[in-house]
């Protein structure tokens, strides 16, 4: 007799379909065969891949470890589910910021664009030339003091500011913990030999390389270093880009140290000038024919040869940590400007009052301290130094507790590069904004305008 285990035929047979079917509860007879079970088999239902995965995935679920725990919770359908809503939700939050975002930043710019066509025609009051700046993110100390005072005045019923100008409170010159400037020909002189053994360990730790780095980077064409010190810049120098360099220093000593260095690093490289003098004369040196060959020359050598007329312009003007050091930072930096060719840039590295309340404390503190060891000023406000030189910031980044200032500057009404043009400045100081300037234009336009 043939006997066949099979489990449908069990079903239609109406038995109760179990995984153990035993020849007692189940018998099953076909008009072909008769089988019977037999006693005590365990018939097993093979199981599908899909339950196998369901097995696995319960397993992980109450696995001891959490990390497998939270992998399959991550793949739980409940999980995927909820997080589809939250991505959902999320989306449409950052729309709504976005458009919120967008709104104020195209009320700002309506409102720079205004005060700034009023202050080109010389009719914004001092609050306003204030907003300006702070429109632009580029209030100083002295500014915000300002701000503070005006918006006291506001609050005190005063609703136009024009012909109101308030007491300036300058930080360079009112902080008394600013030390007053001094020359400090005759303390580099003094400190030249030890200079960057000093400096090294400092400048290690904050990474000041990578700073210098950025600074040289700008060299291009024709290039002055003003304070070169003892040529710590020279490592980062790509000579191939650039056609000349002059270097001035007030102090001989450094000025020598950065001469043999250079001489050493750049043996070939001809068109290079080494002057001592000072940076607030540096209109008055560029006027006497210095030329641009591996010399040294003082002070007295080319004031002696002066001529009426700046025969030298330049590309680059470049300057680390030498503002702090003059008797007259904004004289220098006026200079700069007179001496810089229209498309020409000026890119210092300077240190100077941070951004926080708490870091200014310790320079001012310890500013005596650092006079007397490094003969520099370094809490001054180079920010109020920058803007009192009228000169235009390009791009101004800050590190180390905003103490080191990373600044690109060019002559005032000169024209930015492609490069220095910002995404907002670029996207909505043209093509966007007249879009959506000649959309609201109807609503918008006042009667006066309207007649213009
Ligand atoms: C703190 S050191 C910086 C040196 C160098 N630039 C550096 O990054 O290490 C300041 C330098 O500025 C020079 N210096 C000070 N007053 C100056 C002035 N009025 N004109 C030109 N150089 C000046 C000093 O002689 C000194 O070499």
């Amino acid at each position: 007799m043939l006997k066949v285990l099979i489990r449908q035929p069990a079903r239609r047979a109406g038995c109760l379909f179990s995984s153990e079917i035993s020849s007692t509860n189940c018998r099953y007879q076909s008009n072909v065969k008769k089988f019977t079970q037999k006693p005590n088999i365990k018939i097993r239902r093979p199981r599908t891949a899909k339950q196998l995965a369901q097995e696995k995935f319960e397993e992980h679920l109450n696995s001891k470890n959490r990390f497998i725990r939270w992998g399959a919770i991550a793949r739980s359908e409940s999980f995927s589910k909820g997080l589809t809503k939250y991505l959902i939700a999320s989306y449409i939050l950052f729309l709504v910021y976005g458009i919120y975002f967008m709104k104020k930043l195209y009320a700002k710019e309506k409102e720079l664009e205004r005060l700034e066509e009023k202050s080109k025609s010389g009719e914004a009051n001092e609050y306003e030339l204030l907003r300006i700046k702070q429109l632009r993110g580029k209030l100083r100390r002295r500014d915000e003091l300002k701000l503070a005072s005006y918006e006291k005045m506001r609050e005190n019923g005063t609703d136009s500011f024009d012909g109101i100008t308030l007491d300036n409170n300058d930080q360079n010159k009112l902080n008394e913990n600013i030390l007053p400037a001094r020359d400090t020909t005759e303390f580099y002189e003094g400190k030249a030999e030890e200079y960057d053994k000093g400096v090294n360990f400092e400048e290690k730790i904050i990474f000041m390389g990578s700073r210098r780095k950025w600074l040289m980077r700008h060299c291009e064409g024709d290039v002055l270093e003003v304070a070169s010190g003892t040529g710590r810049n020279l490592k980062y120098l790509d000579a191939n880009h650039i056609n000349s360099i002059t270097f001035l220093d007030s102090s001989e000593k450094m000025m020598e140290i950065t001469y043999k260095k250079f001489k050493k690093m750049y043996p070939s490289f001809k068109k290079a000038a080494f002057v001592v003098g000072k940076a607030e004369n540096l209109v008055d040196l560029a006027k006497a024919n210095v030329p641009a060959n591996d010399d040294k020359h003082s002070m007295e050598e080319i004031t002696s040869v002066k001529s009426d007329t700046t025969k030298v312009k330049y590309d680059t003007i470049i300057e680390t940590f030498g503002l702090c050091s003059h008797y007259d930072p904004v004289q220098s930096l006026k200079n700069f400007a007179a001496l810089l060719k229209p498309e020409g840039r000026i890119i210092l590295l300077e240190h100077g009052r941070g951004t926080y309340e708490f870091v200014n404390k310790i320079l001012d503190d310890r500013a005596e301290k650092r006079l007397k060891t490094w003969g520099c000023r370094w809490n001054l406000d180079i920010g109020e130094i920058l803007d009192d030189s009228e000169l235009e910031i390009v791009d101004e980044s800050r590190a180390h507790f905003g103490t080191t200032w990373c600044i690109v500057a060019k002559k005032k009404g000169s024209i930015k590069k492609k490069e220095e043009v910002g995404f907002f400045e670029k996207y909505f100081g043209s093509s966007i904004k007249k879009k959506l300037e000649s959309m609201d234009a109807p609503s918008t336009q006042t009667p006066t305008e309207g007649k213009k």
